[in-house]
């Protein structure tokens, strides 16, 4: 099978959807290279990647197998790293605190703050819509959700991009190692005086409960919930602006229909989610899909980006349409490692793209932004600058 070497590819960083759609006509599995794997499986049709993510035969426990080290130990105690029966009790205790009400109760803050950065936005005469309200708006919330403090978001902010969409710099300077001793520290004091955050209710959870976290489960959890909280819903933002400001009907739809907001979140998760593949899983047999076999012990990626502009599951897929209402997109993900926090993050986005399209009604691309700047890696998808005016 050919290998498709995605090193110094920066055209399939930019725009990876045609190559994607030369994949899927060839068959729904494949072989790819990157920077840090010789031979990755990468899985791009719809029904195929469905299946895979909820397929025992996939696990996501690297220390399972006597093949892969695991690194950054600490942080790497998080469900997402975890296989049943460990995965389902840390996903159930954190489940049980991260209710539908305590989301909904954020509803009033999320406009509020939406309200201040568009503020401190339209005060001038145009911005980065990231640096303005993408990444400012999740990261808020979700540090007051868990409780950490106003003085130290900078620092987690360079710290969970390094992690996470990594410069050659930054993937020197051990930011795994900074962010575990960050997230010991932070835990260390709500132990010793706890308020009234997620966070805070996690750990007292465990020390009430028969079933307790440990520290390292704490620090997992942390890590966690705080990346996955808010490189993602940026993305969502950000991409979902750039889809409306690229179709001008559409853009033109969603304002003279303001209704049509919840649909337009789903297709912009669709048609340029910011989780463009789903985490590595690994097989721990040899699995066929089709006429391929992947042998046990590879590492296997289900693209997302790849199975949602799957033609034979949304017609007409490279279409942006947001009344197409995109029910089972992978988006989120699927099976037990769904995503959490798909309520926070539509509401988010609702909430975040309507009030913008409210306030500016001439906002455009800025002319003078200059060409995008993508996030390197085949695990988000966006920008990291979108200037625009208004
Ligand atoms: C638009 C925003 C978001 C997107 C597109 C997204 C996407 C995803 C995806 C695709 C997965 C599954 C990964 C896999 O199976 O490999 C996932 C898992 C997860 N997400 Fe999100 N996510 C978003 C926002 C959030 C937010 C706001 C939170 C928390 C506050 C969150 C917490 C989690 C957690 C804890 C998991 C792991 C669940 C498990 O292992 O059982 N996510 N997310």
């Amino acid at each position: 099978m050919a290998v498709l070497d995605l090193r110094n590819l920066p055209e399939f960083t930019a725009d990876p959807y045609p190559y994607y759609a030369k994949l899927r006509a060839e068959g729904p599995v494949h072989i790819v290279r990157t920077e840090d794997m010789e031979r990755i499986w990468l899985i791009v049709g719809y029904e195929e990647g469905r299946a895979a993510l909820a397929d025992q035969r996939f696990g996501k426990d690297w220390r399972t197998t006597g093949r892969w080290e695991a690194s950054e130990a600490l942080l790497s105690a998080n469900m997402l790293e975890l296989d049943a029966p460990h995965h389902t009790r840390l996903r159930r205790l954190v489940v049980r605190e991260f209710t539908a009400r305590r989301i909904e109760a954020l509803r009033p803050r999320v406009t509020e703050v939406t309200g201040q950065l568009l503020d401190a936005m339209e005060a001038r005469g145009s911005a980065d819509l990231v640096d303005a309200l993408a990444f400012p708006l999740p990261m808020t919330v979700i540090c007051e959700l868990l409780g950490v403090p106003d003085i130290d978001r900078d620092a987690f902010r360079t710290l969970s991009n390094g992690i996470v969409t990594p410069t050659r710099e930054q993937r020197d300077a051990d930011p795994a190692g900074a962010m575990s001793d960050y997230l010991v520290e932070l835990i260390a004091g709500k132990r010793r005086s706890p308020g009234d955050d997620l966070l805070s209710a996690l750990i007292h959870a465990a020390d009430e409960d028969g079933d307790r976290l440990s520290s390292a489960e704490l620090v997992g959890m942390a890590f966690l919930l705080l990346v996955a909280g808010h490189e993602t819903t940026v993305n969502l933002i950000a991409n979902g602006v750039r889809a409306l400001l690229d179709h001008p009907s559409q853009l033109a739809l969603l304002r003279a229909e303001p209704e049509l907001i919840d649909g337009a979140v789903e297709e912009m998760l669709r048609y340029d989610g910011p989780v463009e593949t789903a985490t590595f899983r690994f097989a721990r047999e040899d699995v066929r899909i089709g006429s391929t076999v992947i042998p046990r012990d590879e590492a296997v990626l289900v693209a997302l980006a790849s199975a949602d502009r799957d033609p034979a599951r949304f017609p007409d897929a490279d279409a942006f349409d947001i009344r197409r209402e995109p029910q089972g997109h992978l988006g989120f993900g699927h099976g037990a490692h769904y995503c959490l926090g798909a309520p926070l993050a539509r509401m988010e986005a609702r909430i975040a793209v309507a009030a913008l399209l409210e306030r500016f009604p001439g906002l455009a691309r800025d002319p003078s932004g200059g060409e995008p700047d993508w996030l390197p890696g085949l695990l988000m998808r966006g920008v990291r600058t979108l200037p625009v005016c208004w």
